[in-house]
């Protein structure tokens, strides 16, 4: 069965349908950066050589230094990034309360507003109030909670962020169990036909995201693996470059 991910059709088609083969359609990776790895004295440049390259999202780490143990940035940095692409900006939530801050994060230039399942009692609730601000709505979850806690909103919602490393900080080593907990995502989406991208976040890199595409991820988000290589355009294609067949 073919699950034609949501989206902008222009770009769904163009980025995510390479070509149709032998009964097959081939995906490309959506490529999403973590500017928590950029050089923040920097960071126009760093946004307009996202902007030139081949990334297709910027993802957007904030954290609140409660839910998870250290603080990033917040939605006035989020409006600068805005300013300087019109590529869509990811913006994840390791926050508690999301819903304090939902609209903000609307005013300061998110296309998608993702929760974390352990910080949300109203799941469901937070996920209405993102999309009814005109949002698409992502649920994350962390490297101990199963994917079967999803059942109940993965109708509702666009993209399931799968933490391969625990929220906090960039550079962790991906936790390989994750994979497993990638195919299992896979199968609940595929057999269910629901538009749902699967978003893989933390200690991606260029030796094991075949791996992790193979296993049924649509968006690799990469932080060090991209800012701390000699060439991060480079290897922006070069993990864009990442397929995977699905059958007809
Ligand atoms: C971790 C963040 C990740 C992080 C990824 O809490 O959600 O997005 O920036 O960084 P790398 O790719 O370096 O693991
Ligand atoms: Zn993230």
């Amino acid at each position: 069965m073919v699950n034609l991910r949501k989206g902008n059709p222009i770009l769904r088609c163009v980025r995510l349908v390479l070509f149709i083969l032998h009964g097959k359609i081939i995906y490309m990776a959506i490529v999403a950066p973590s500017l928590l790895a950029a050089d923040f004295l920097r960071l126009e440049r760093e946004c307009k050589m996202l902007d030139d390259s081949e990334a297709d999202w910027f993802h957007l780490d904030v954290m609140d230094g409660r839910f998870v143990p250290n603080i990033s940035y917040g939605p006035m940095i989020i409006e600068f990034i805005r300013k300087t692409t019109r590529k869509p900006c990811d913006v994840h939530l390791m926050i508690l309360e999301p819903e304090k801050f939902a609209e903000e994060f609307k005013k300061a230039g998110a296309d998608h507003v993702t929760v974390h399942i352990e910080a949300c009692p109203n799941l469901h609730r937070n996920i209405q109030q993102i999309k009814s601000l005109g949002m698409q709505a992502g649920v994350a979850i962390n490297p101990h909670t199963p994917v079967t806690s999803l059942i109940d909103v993965l109708q509702d919602i666009d993209i399931v962020c799968l933490m391969s490393v625990n929220p906090g900080y960039g550079a962790q080593k991906f936790i390989p169990h994750s994979l497993s907990k990638i195919s299992e995502l896979r199968k609940l989406i595929d057999n269910w036909n629901l538009p749902v991208l699967i978003e893989v976040d933390g200690g991606v890199t260029l030796e094991n995201a075949k791996d992790i595409v193979a296993a049924g991820a649509d968006v690799l988000v990469a932080g060090n693996t991209v800012f701390k290589s000699k060439d991060p355009r480079a290897t922006i294609s070069q993990l864009r470059a990442i397929q995977t067949a699905k059958s007809l």
